[in-house]
């Protein structure tokens, strides 16, 4: 009989808090997402630094552009906050802003705040109408609002709307004869999350909060490192004290994800969010170096780096007595945050971080010895990167390792071991991003799969999926774990596995045994990587010559090739069943910055394939990505920069072994494994109070009939919660296909019978008396 036995005396490792969620300003997750401001643009402040089409009133219609100014003679802060609107009139006039996705969301019977900074004396009203609509249409009161003042103040006033709308704008009305300054014009909820002003978007901080995240990691990943060196560029790295203190006085920020960041939503609020959710916050800061441009600041003003992450532990932990501490106090937070994490660099690859990451690591460790220092171990769970962050992590004796790897459903399936081999006793995992790429219910098993290793290994402390938000109208990466738009959510079925991990995470993680569980079944049995051959240019011109396929005794020429920059793609052989193949060619490039993309083994029709990227990404790389219908997973990475200077390029597969040489040097040397399933994916903990957690993935096509058996544990519930459904099903705004569903059990002669169906997640908590509720 298939029997799983759980021995709750014979506790493992730590477990509380593993698993955690990574917020990221991208795909508009705080402005006209988790940062409740329901206007766009409330300061004037876009640029096209931020994005090409930006301007000064991006977001703003005015009834007639003579009336409405944006100047900067005497603004509300010169340095950070320079713009603002002066409005003159010699008739009515009206200042429409038209939020986010299709306008203003507003609920019935609820209160808006509306603010606004003025100069000067006059009066306008204030409303909210639905898009296209005239006077008699608006649907918040329309209210008077008197101004007197010749320096900046701010006026605040309360609009309720009379009905749920998702297509407002927001309207100001000027009589004839105004003649008024003004900056800062906000509408906010004022049922915001745990009714803070300033707060956030309560749906969605909620729907983040029921996910029972042990950790936060914020502000973002490579919007932390990606940006100019200098703290005061409008495109500067994530500077965290730019962030603090009154909105009115925070710079506006371009992020690299190619739109403004007023980071009206800054640490001090993240901080608050941690707390109030109750998760560890997890900052990361820039490592004074930016990879995507290859630049770093030097190392003798690498102290004002350093200094600003000292500055933020003693924001977060220090008394009021201190510097920063004094800071946080006079925010409103007497209280220590209790920072215990803090991660320098993000995904960094380079040698330019490696130098300056020790100068972080020492002065933190010397400062503040009890807080875990986190290094950073590049884009990929392989290659030049990944091993130089370890290396350094080693080295140095970093708490923690960050790794990030975005990966076929089939590589979280091959390589569900990935951990196995790691030395428990040196860094611990910090698995700081992953996903598989997708969002259906596949997906989300396949990572429900790899998170009960992620549980069982003994490396990893710390994992987070990423991305977490995304507002479905500026997608700028996909998949994600909740989408939305101004009104609605979507927890996707990937959301659900997170949560029944977090909330079924227990403290310390305990042995089990299956017996008649123990079947590996391979999803494929390919050997050889088969199929056709192909090259195509990377952005660039440039030409191949001397072109040679060898297989055994075959030796094929093949006709020079002129790359024109066109992504035509070239077909330069079709591999049978050979197990052992080699490629090799000249290659000089004549134009553009990247180089090749080489594939071997391509299956038509389904974007199947090795691919060897020779100057990959922004020319950084020569790397091997495995795709499996579309779905990239790099096996190895190598730092490298193609130039104009002519190379001799050769490419070998021995079964499912590939080699890339060039000139002659040995570049790649990989493994494409291929995917296999466990019959049922098992791991098991317990809390504090006594209460034990099993979470069982079931991956195969099978319902799994299986004894549960759990000494010393009669008379009680096992209370469940089963996931499952169509292996391509997908959460959408109009239909949640998947929603866990909760069941229970009793637990008798030490054990109880469960089958768990074909393709599906169940979850127990064994002996405890609250459920969560789903
Ligand atoms: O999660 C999206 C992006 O993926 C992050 O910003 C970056 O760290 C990674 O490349």
């Amino acid at each position: 009989m298939k029997t799983i036995t759980l021995y709750p005396e014979k506790e493992k490792k730590d477990i509380k808090g593993l698993f955690g969620i990574f917020f990221e300003d991208i795909n508009h997750a705080a402005d006209g997402g988790l940062y409740a401001e329901l206007v766009r643009n409330r300061s004037f402040e876009f640029d096209p630094i931020d994005r090409k089409d930006y301007n000064a009133l991006t977001a703003w219609k005015v009834s007639d552009e003579a009336a409405f100014k944006v100047v900067t003679d005497t603004p509300v802060d010169p340095e950070n906050n320079p713009h603002y609107l002066h409005i003159k009139t010699e008739k009515e006039e009206v200042l429409e802003n038209e939020g986010y996705n299709e306008g203003i969301c507003l609920e019935e019977g609820k209160e808006y705040i509306f603010s606004v900074f003025t100069r000067g004396k006059g009066s306008f009203f204030a409303a909210v109408a639905e898009h296209g609509s005239k006077e008699e249409m608006y649907v918040t009161d329309k209210k008077e609002i008197s101004v007197d003042s010749g320096d900046w103040s701010r006026t605040a006033i309360s609009l309720t709307s009379k009905k749920t709308l998702f297509s407002g704008k927001l309207q100001l009305i000027f009589p004839k004869g105004t003649d008024l300054c003004m900056d800062m014009i906000s509408l906010f909820p004022k049922d915001t999350f745990n009714e803070r002003e300033n707060g956030l978007r309560k749906d969605l901080a909620e729907t983040l909060k029921d996910l029972h995240p042990g950790f936060m990691r914020f502000p973002g990943g490579c919007l932390v490192h990606d940006g100019n060196l200098d703290k005061k560029a409008r495109d500067s790295m994530y500077r965290w004290i730019n962030t603090i203190g009154p909105v009115e006085h925070r710079p506006s920020r371009r992020s690299n994800w190619g739109y403004n960041q007023s980071l009206g939503l800054g640490y001090y609020e993240y901080f608050l969010f941690c707390e109030d959710i109750g998760c560890e916050p997890l900052p990361v800061v820039p490592g004074g170096f930016n990879p995507h441009k290859g630049i770093g600041v030097s190392l003798d003003r690498l102290g004002e780096f350093v200094d600003e992450t000292l500055d933020l532990i003693e924001f977060a932990n220090g008394d009021e007595t201190t510097k920063m501490g004094k800071v946080r106090a006079e925010l409103g937070h007497p209280a220590a945050f209790n920072l215990k994490y803090i991660g320098v660099g993000n995904e960094e690859i380079g040698d330019g971080f490696f130098e300056r990451y020790p100068y972080f690591h020492n002065a933190i460790r010397e400062k503040y010895p009890d807080i875990r220092i986190i290094n950073s171990a590049g884009p990929f769970a392989v290659g030049e990167g990944y091993d130089a962050g370890w290396k350094s992590a080693v080295k140095y004796g970093s708490d923690l390792v960050d790794e990030h790897y975005y990966s076929s459903p089939e590589w979280f399936l091959a390589n569900m071991h990935h951990y196995d081999d790691h030395d428990p006793k040196g860094p611990k995992v910090f698995l700081g991003e992953y996903a598989s790429c997708g969002n259906s219910f596949y997906n989300a098993l396949t990572e429900a799969a790899y998170m009960t290793h992620l549980e069982k290994a003994p490396a990893v402390e710390l994992a987070c999926y990423a991305p977490l938000l995304c507002n479905a109208s500026y997608a700028n990466w996909k998949p994600d774990l909740i989408f939305f738009n101004g009104h609605q959510i979507v927890k996707t079925p990937g959301y659900y596995v997170q949560k029944l991990f977090m909330d079924h995470c227990g403290d310390k993680e305990i042995a089990f045994e299956c017996e008649e569980l123990d079947e590996v079944l391979a999803l494929s049995d390919e050997k050889a990587i088969s199929g056709k051959i192909t090259v195509a240019d990377n952005g660039i011109k440039g030409e191949i010559s001397d072109i040679c396929f060898m297989a055994g005794d075959k030796k094929v020429k093949i006709d020079d090739i002129l790359l024109n920059n066109d992504d035509k793609v070239y077909t330069l052989a079709n591999n049978g069943a050979e197990e052992e193949y080699a490629l090799e060619f000249s290659f000089k490039r004549t134009l553009g910055r990247r180089g090749l993309k080489i594939c071997l083994g391509k299956k038509e029709n389904e974007n199947t394939c090795i691919m060897w990227e020779f100057g990959g990404w922004d020319n950084w790389d020569c790397n091997i990505a495995s795709f499996v219908r579309g779905r990239a997973s790099t096996i190895s990475h190598r730092i490298f920069h193609v130039t104009d200077e002519a190379y001799r390029l050769r490419g070998e597969v021995k079964g499912r072994r590939i080699r890339t040489f060039v000139n002659g040097e040995l570049m790649n040397d990989t493994v494409d494994r291929l995917p296999e399933l466990e019959e049922l994916y098992v791991s098991a903990s317990k809390d504090a109070a006594g209460d034990l957690y099993l979470k069982c993935v079931n991956l195969t096509g099978e319902d799994k009939a299986v004894k549960v058996a759990v000494e010393g544990y009669s008379g009680c519930e096992a209370l469940g919660t089963l996931l499952t459904g169509n292996l391509s099903d997908e959460n959408t705004f109009e239909k949640e296909n998947l929603v866990p569903k909760n069941f229970s059990k009793k637990v008798e002669n030490d054990g109880f019978f469960h089958v768990f169906p074909a393709h599906s997640i169940t979850t127990f908590k064994i002996g405890g008396k609250d459920h969560a509720i789903y």
